[in-house]
């Protein structure tokens, strides 16, 4: 078995395949230290924690990540918070920055034996319509090499070289352009308050998610073409004052902007995710606007299916998890993209003429109001926010 990419989707198939005694090997493009360093998400679900838990992959998380269960909405209008853990389900979020998860799931997959290459690029992918499908690779030395397997596992991103092999009649691609663009901003500082903020102002929407207690991610809605450092910290710290309501509600903590990049959001599913011998799983399978965090959270319960499908299949002769992964992922991952596509509409104004935007900021605010004072719409928000 052949995975590519050392991410959460790629590192908890490993972890899964090799403890079943599937013989499996990781190829990642980067470095390790650049894998245990990537600040992304940081917001685990109740349903990720549990499958963690369930193969003995959470120890970290539970004795560094933190629990949390409130988000804050800020409007012109005023402020409110729901305690999203105490409505819907009553789960909470774990916030664990994913570089941690990345290394804890990377130190156990190599404790317990497991093979990983570093700075191995996966070029193509062949012939996965066989039972010996192949992987053309540059290995950190720049030369060519190939690995074979019974079965292919493309846990590369929405770049790499999974997607990259799939004929474009074999594969529908739905994608959406949210035609918004966010400046994220991991700040060194402590987190300003204690729960997650969304801002709604008519200068753009504003975020702030806790990742540790000394770190802290912002978002800024951005002009859409704008270099990450086009604005100077002054001007990033006034906007963020400004959209936050910091005057009303409290000032914020500044730090030392460490990290800056523009996202785009942006959304796409791959439909199917098994092309044969080659199985999509996380960001290559799917892209998810990071709106309301259920990108890592996809990419964990992928992992586990395909986990166990593999296993059923390599093991017992048995495909039907294989047959059926495709379409159970499926249903997962457009009720993540419904609700993300939902937050999306929550927290902006779309681009486009006047009238249409004044129609779509009147009924944002009546979304915001409903979500406010209607406790089934909040159960609603809290079972999707949380859940994957
Ligand atoms: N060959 C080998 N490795 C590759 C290649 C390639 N051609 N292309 C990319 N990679 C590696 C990347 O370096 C990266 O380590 O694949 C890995 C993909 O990891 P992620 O991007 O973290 O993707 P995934 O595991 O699917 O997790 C997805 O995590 O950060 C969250 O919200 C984010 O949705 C995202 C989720």
């Amino acid at each position: 078995m052949v995975i590519l990419g050392a991410g959460p989707a790629g590192l908890v198939l490993g972890n899964l395949l090799h403890r079943s005694g599937i013989d499996c090997v990781v190829l990642e493009r980067a470095g390790r230290a650049h894998v245990q360093t990537r600040a992304r998400a940081g917001f685990l679900a109740a349903n990720t924690v549990r499958i963690l838990d369930r193969h003995g992959l959470a120890e970290g998380l539970h004795r560094r990540g933190r629990a949390h269960g409130t988000c804050e909405f800020r409007t012109e209008g005023g402020r409110f918070r729901l305690d999203y853990g105490g409505l819907g389900l009553r789960e909470q979020h774990v916030v664990y920055p994913q570089q941690y998860l990345v290394t804890d799931l990377l130190t156990q997959f190599l404790d317990a034996g497991g093979r990983i290459h570093f700075g191995t690029e996966a070029v193509s992918v062949r012939a996965m319509h066989s039972t010996r499908p192949s992987v053309t690779v540059r290995t950190p030395d720049g030369r060519r090499g190939r690995w074979q397997a019974r079965y292919v596992a493309g846990c590369d991103g929405r770049h790499g070289a999974a997607r990259r092999a799939l004929a474009p009649g074999a594969v529908r691609h739905h994608h959406r352009d949210h035609g918004v663009s966010w400046l994220g901003l991991l700040v060194e500082a402590p987190p300003s308050l204690d729960a997650v903020g969304y801002a709604v102002h008519e200068r753009g929407f504003a975020g702030h998610m806790a990742r540790t207690p000394d770190v802290t991610r912002y978002y800024l809605q951005y002009e859409r073409d704008s270099p990450a450092g086009a604005w100077s910290e002054d001007r990033i710290w006034g906007e963020l004052e400004l959209r936050m309501h910091a005057a009303d509600y409290g000032p914020l903590h500044r730090g030392r902007i460490v990290q800056r990049s523009v996202v785009s959001l942006e959304s796409d599913v791959l439909e199917p995710l098994r092309h044969g011998s080659l199985l999509l799983a996380g960001d290559a399978a799917s892209v998810i606007s990071p709106s309301a965090a259920k990108g890592a959270n996809l990419a964990v319960l992928e992992a586990e299916i395909l986990a166990r499908a593999l296993v059923d299949d390599l093991t017992h002769g048995d495909g039907q998890g294989l047959a059926r992964y495709s379409a159970r992922c499926l249903t997962h991952i457009w009720r993540a993209q419904e609700f993300s596509q939902w937050m999306i509409q929550l927290l902006h104004g779309p681009p486009g003429p006047d009238g249409e935007s004044s129609f779509h900021n009147c009924l944002r605010t009546s979304r915001i109001e409903s979500l406010r004072t209607s406790r089934s719409q909040q159960d609603w928000f809290a079972e999707n926010y949380v859940g994957v």
